[in-house]
């Protein structure tokens, strides 16, 4: 309890001074008072000290958040920008070098992201590229031959008596072509997901007959023998008719067109844990281990060793793939060189 608190000139002290007067209480009665002076600049240094203090908290604790922060936010900023930079040259289609991952968090994740997606970007437009290169080739060589036929018949260089000869190989040419650009489109619509399974059951025995009858003269032209087994009578399977007898073509055509003369080739069917499995197999030259995992990508071709390649564009086990998959199956190849090759793929049973 104070009775006064007051800040007052001294005369005597010639200064201003705070002064508090404080009860004295003898027997609960004020007896007397207190009196305590302070000057007040004592009092004011004091309080000048203690908001020192204060501002100077103040602004280092200021002065450090903002390091802090500025700090933080270049670690965030900087990568963002290199990774918007990288984004933006890789729009102008130049893919060179990955981001360096840095730290250990979502920054660095999406760094590692960003280094994938541009990796796949990649191998996208190289395919792309590949692609057409081929496609060009491809259609290039048999117009070339074409072209040249007609015109050496024009300019009378090929004389009546060949005509009919270069006409012929004209022809046989354009069957090339045909194949070559139905092939492409048929791929195309199979890799843009558009096709549609026309289920039926069908009977494996009565398909692969019909597909040997097709192909008895083929096998005997070049003295290959051809040799079927089926399990069980009636094996059916619930299949799009016309493309599992793409698949079986594709890959019979590939055993009696690599195969020696002479040869051997087997198509045996089989059910296995609901499961119908196809194999298609030749004691041909066999492809090199290290080309097997290739022969599913279009366009690619092995080199062959006796330099004499048999016709053949790439396409047809990247159909016979596609087409397999479109069933839910999986294709794969086994394959030593100099003893043969063997196609194996699987259906679900049920059609599913
Ligand atoms: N049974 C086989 N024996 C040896 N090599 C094979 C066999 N099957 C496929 N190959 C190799 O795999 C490559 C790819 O086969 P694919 O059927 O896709 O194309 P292709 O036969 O060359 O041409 P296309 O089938 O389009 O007319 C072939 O070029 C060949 O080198
Ligand atoms: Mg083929």
């Amino acid at each position: 309890e104070t009775l006064v608190r007051k800040k007052t000139f001294s005369d005597q002290l010639n200064m201003y001074v705070v002064f508090v007067g404080l009860p004295v209480y003898i027997d609960g009665t004020i007896s007397g008072v207190i009196l305590l002076f302070s000057p007040l600049n004592q009092v004011n240094k004091t309080l000048f000290d203690v908001y020192k203090i204060i501002w100077i908290t103040a602004a280092v604790s200021l002065a450090l958040a903002s390091v802090v922060t500025f700090i933080i936010s270049r670690r965030i900023s900087k990568p963002i920008e290199h990774i918007q930079k990288v984004a933006a040259s890789l729009a102008e289609g130049n893919f060179a070098g990955d981001l360096a991952p840095v730290g250990r968090d979502e920054i660095a994740r999406l760094t590692e992201t960003f280094n994938y997606m541009k990796n796949r970007l990649w191998q996208i437009e190289e395919m792309r590229k590949d692609f057409i290169a081929n496609v060009s080739h491809e259609l290039r060589t048999p117009l070339t031959s074409i072209r040249g036929f007609i015109q050496g018949i024009l300019d009378r260089v090929i004389g009546p008596e060949e005509q009919e000869k270069y006409l012929r190989r004209a022809y046989e040419e354009t069957g090339r072509l045909n194949r070559l650009v139905n092939d492409l489109l048929q791929l195309a619509r199979l890799q843009s997901g558009n096709v549609k399974l026309n289920r039926e059951i069908v009977q494996v025995g009565e398909l692969i007959g019909e597909i040997v009858e097709e192909h008895r003269l083929l096998a005997e032209q070049r003295n290959i023998s051809l040799h079927v087994e089926i399990s069980g009578d009636n094996t059916t399977i619930v299949a799009d008719r016309d493309k599992l007898k793409q698949i079986i073509l594709n890959l019979l055509n590939n055993a009696l067109k690599y195969s020696n003369e002479g040869g051997k080739v087997w198509i045996n069917a089989l059910k296995e844990d609901k499961k119908l499995i196809f194999k298609i197999k030749d004691n041909g030259p066999g492809i090199p281990e290290d080309e097997l995992q290739y022969i599913f990508t279009k366009f690619h071709r092995v080199e062959s060793s006796s330099g004499q390649q048999a016709p053949g564009t790439g396409l047809g086990l990247s159909i016979a793939k596609e087409l397999v998959e479109l069933h839910g199956g999986t294709i794969m190849a086994r394959s030593a060189v100099g003893c043969g090759t063997e196609m194996i793929f699987a259906l679900p049973g049920d059609g599913k």
